[in-house]
């Protein structure tokens, strides 16, 4: 099997290319290294093509002959999109529809796509099903929610399958501190740089985070389940607690951190948990990795992370 993995170098999409090539697939990466890191792909045997989803010459050459598409490139994150909402729906949007129309001129099988719990907006119904209203609260979630429908437009209209998974909060390996972080690596890195922990609100809000490898299995068995297209929630289905979250993070890391409450943010949701029966149902996805196994292991590679930010500052 030969796939496409559009924002390969990224967290998400450099673990999935890790997998694919451990089952012997033949992976190419599309993807402008605008948040990614080529060195996330490091001795593995990918064809890499450094380029831009809305570059319809970069996205027709690097589909071709592929049977599958995972698409992850994408500008990520609420923040980010407020800053530049143009940059954002142009990505999102507009990056999708040339995927989606390079991939249908070269017969692609399937286009996986990954989405975000960001369509749902004010959380209303818990857990969360597919069926809760769609009220995207930022520009990030509404392009999020135009680039799913397209792909399943692009499935009812032309015959290739698509399936669009929502994440939930995502962690592991390969995920590093930004600007725009996630509240994970955000915790880690501040922690291991000495700085405080600092939860926004009285820390007993919940989040349903989800290890990256329960997101690489979603994405495979979603693309080798023949005739399954549709939009599926992939999270663990359990919730974890802010403050929980925060003081494990300091046990596991073994050094002294301080924890600090402070005022909550407008527009933060109080509590989050999904529902997966229908991924499960449909591709057989089953959340596998707890945050009791998968927080001690982001631990360790976000020591050693770190360590080479350090070493690379150095020299
Ligand atoms: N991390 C999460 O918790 C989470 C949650 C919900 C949804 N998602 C979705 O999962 C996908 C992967 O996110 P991630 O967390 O790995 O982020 P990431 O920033 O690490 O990965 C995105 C990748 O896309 C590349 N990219 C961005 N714009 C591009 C362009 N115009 N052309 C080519 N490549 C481009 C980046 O360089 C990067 O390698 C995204 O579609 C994101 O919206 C992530």
């Amino acid at each position: 099997m030969q796939a496409l993995i559009t924002g390969g170098a990224g967290f998400i999409g450099s673990n999935i290319a890790r997998a694919l090539v451990g089952q012997g697939w033949g992976v190419r990466v599309l993807d402008d290294l605008s948040s990614g890191y080529l060195h996330n792909l490091d001795g593995l045997a990918v064809d890499f093509r450094h380029g831009d989803v809305r570059d319809p010459q970069a996205v027709a050459d690097a589909v071709a002959g592929c049977d599958v598409v995972f698409h992850l490139a994408a500008s990520v994150g609420n923040k980010r999109s407020i800053d530049d909402p143009i940059d954002d729906s142009s990505v999102n949007v507009i990056g999708t529809l040339q995927v989606l129309e390079a991939a249908r001129k070269a017969g692609v099988r399937k286009i996986v796509a990954s989405s975000s719990a960001g369509i749902y907006g004010e959380l209303r119904t818990m857990p969360i099903h597919e069926s809760h209203p769609l009220d995207p609260l930022t520009p990030y979630g509404a392009s999020k929610l135009c680039m799913e429908k397209q792909c399943l437009a692009y499935a009812a209209t032309h015959g290739m399958e698509a399936v669009a998974l929502r994440y939930f909060n995502v962690y592991g390996e390969n995920q590093r501190f930004d600007a725009y972080g996630n509240v994970i690596p955000i915790f880690v890195f501040n922690a291991l740089q000495g700085r405080p922990i600092t939860i926004f609100g009285d820390g007993m809000q919940t989040r349903d985070f989800v290890n990256v490898a329960d997101v690489v299995q979603a994405n495979i068995k979603a693309a080798l389940a023949p005739g399954v297209s549709g939009a599926f929630n992939i999270a663990s289905a359990t919730q974890t607690r802010i403050l929980d979250l925060a003081n494990a993070i300091r046990e596991g890391l073994g050094i002294p951190v301080e924890i600090e409450l402070g005022p909550r943010r407008a527009g933060d949701v109080e509590h989050s948990l999904a529902d997966v029966g229908a991924a499960s149902a449909a591709f057989g996805y089953a959340p596998r990795v707890t945050m009791e196994e998968g927080l001690p292991e982001y631990l360790a590679w976000a020591k050693g992370e770190a360590e080479r930010i350090r070493n690379t500052e150095r020299n």
